[in-house]
């Protein structure tokens, strides 16, 4: 019987921690198989990528997240216990919720408000020598993620808010200060955001109908009771923190405007679909998500691999978005391959696989691709810029990574 390759060795997590998103592609590339089992932080874990990986990762009967997650992502990233957490119906149900607040006419109601703030944005950075795309895009989006969720925000508060959104992002792969400062940001934003679902549901502030922060302080479990406060908070801040996190595509979308110049005039004509496959290249080929985990619920055996109760499973995203079986030149950027692309829910992963309303893929992808795609139409139609000389590099032993100078632009000039 075929064996699957285990990694030789007590610990490899170190070497994680050096080769950050390339871990698994460098051993699925060393031991020619899309599944190896190694050892991370003392325990038995089974790495895999691709396609045929993801379509087995998103299989309810096989894994679970519960458990999943390490703790310190919890405390950081996801918030302890939410959603990502979550399986079965109680997940299924409240996954309904969050799609709900992403309609066609809400992402356009987002939309239009990040358009907006970008014209108002260029009116100011015209006066300024150089603005740091990254930390404009973050405030930018904080702003109009706590306006169309429905939570208020004052204009002094914006840049600390934003600050903490970010922060909580930025500790998922960190030990030491780095993960102490997204602890930190995520217990302010909590005790902020409980606050105002507990003066809502008070009646000291009024929540549009409709709105996340609304539906959030009233939503009711599969038992007919509402979340407690402090969940409905941890969930709410699932809703715009991420919105925040786009600022990273935006910065990896201007850089790759730079390295591509040929693509501005294509993106200036405006074309929906030419924009829309540049967004999507930006967001297969650059690097944020690294890969996700579940657990296995009961054991079963696939490709050689005994996949034991218990046992933690990873799967590839970076990998699998650059996985020559599927992307001809994988590690090029080439937008115009999304014109023949399949739409598999499987090859194209960089915000999860399946169908999202089935499984834990990102209910915001649609919201995630309009911002982008607006963000890219306001850099090429609406400014123009200078770029100076900067550290574009990013590192991919970093997770999260981006551009070290956060993309640097001069000379900013309405059209
Ligand atoms: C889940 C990536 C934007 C809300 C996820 C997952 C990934 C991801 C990889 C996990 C999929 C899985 O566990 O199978 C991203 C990236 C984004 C982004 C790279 C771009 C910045 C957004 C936006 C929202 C959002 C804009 C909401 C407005 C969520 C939620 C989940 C999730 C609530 C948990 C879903 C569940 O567990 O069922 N995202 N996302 N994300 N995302 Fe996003």
């Amino acid at each position: 019987k075929a064996r699957v390759p285990h990694e030789e060795g007590l610990d490899h997590t170190i070497s994680l921690i050096r080769e950050g998103y390339l871990f698994i592609s460098n051993r699925v590339k060393e031991f020619g198989s899309d599944v190896f089992v190694t050892r991370l932080l003392g325990q038995d874990v089974i790495c895999m990528s691709g396609e045929e990986a993801a379509k087995l990762f998103y299989d309810p009967e096989k894994f679970q997240r519960k458990g999943a997650a390490p703790k310190r992502v919890q405390e950081t990233l996801f918030g302890v216990n939410a959603i990502q957490s979550m399986d079965g119906e109680a997940h299924i149900h409240r996954k309904l919720l969050f799609l709900s607040l992403m309609t066609p006419p809400e992402q356009k109601r987002l939309v239009k408000l990040v358009k907006d703030e970008w014209k108002k944005a260029a009116a100011r950075w015209e006066k300024l020598e150089k603005v740091v795309l990254f930390d404009a895009a973050k405030e930018i989006l904080c702003r109009c993620a706590c306006e169309w969720a429905g939570v208020p925000l004052k204009q002094s508060e914006v840049k600390e808010r934003a600050e903490d959104f970010s922060a909580m992002v930025d500790a998922f792969g960190a030990v030491g200060p780095r993960h102490w400062k997204g602890r930190l940001a995520r217990n302010r934003a909590e005790d902020w955001i409980q606050g105002i679902i507990e003066q809502v549901r008070s009646g000291e502030l009024n929540a549009v109908e409709g709105t996340a922060l609304q539906q959030m302080a009233y939503h009711k479990e599969l038992n007919g009771q509402m979340l407690d406060s402090h969940m409905a908070a941890v969930e709410l801040i699932n809703v715009l923190r991420p919105i925040v996190a786009i600022s990273t595509f935006i910065v990896y979308a201007a850089l790759a405007l730079y390295e591509h110049p040929e693509y501005r005039e294509i993106l200036q004509a405006g074309g929906k679909h030419d924009v829309e496959m540049f967004s999507n290249e930006v967001r297969r080929y650059y690097p944020f998500g690294p890969f996700l985990g579940a657990r296995v619920k009961r054991n079963f055996e696939w490709n050689g691999c005994e996949f034991q109760e218990g046992m933690l499973v990873l799967l590839d995203i970076y990998g699998t978005n650059r996985d020559a079986r599927l992307w001809d030149s994988p590690d090029e950027f080439r937008p115009e391959r999304f014109r023949t692309w399949n739409e598999s829910l499987y090859q194209f992963i960089p915000q999860g696989g399946g169908d999202s309303s089935k499984g834990h893929r990102c209910p915001g992808e649609g919201i995630t691709t309009e911002i982008v795609k607006v963000s890219l139409d306001f850099l090429v139609n609406d400014i123009t810029y200078e770029v100076p000389e900067q550290e574009f590099s990013y590192s991919l032993s970093r997770m999260p990574t981006y551009p070290e100078s956060g993309f640097i632009i001069g000379q900013i000039r309405r059209v």
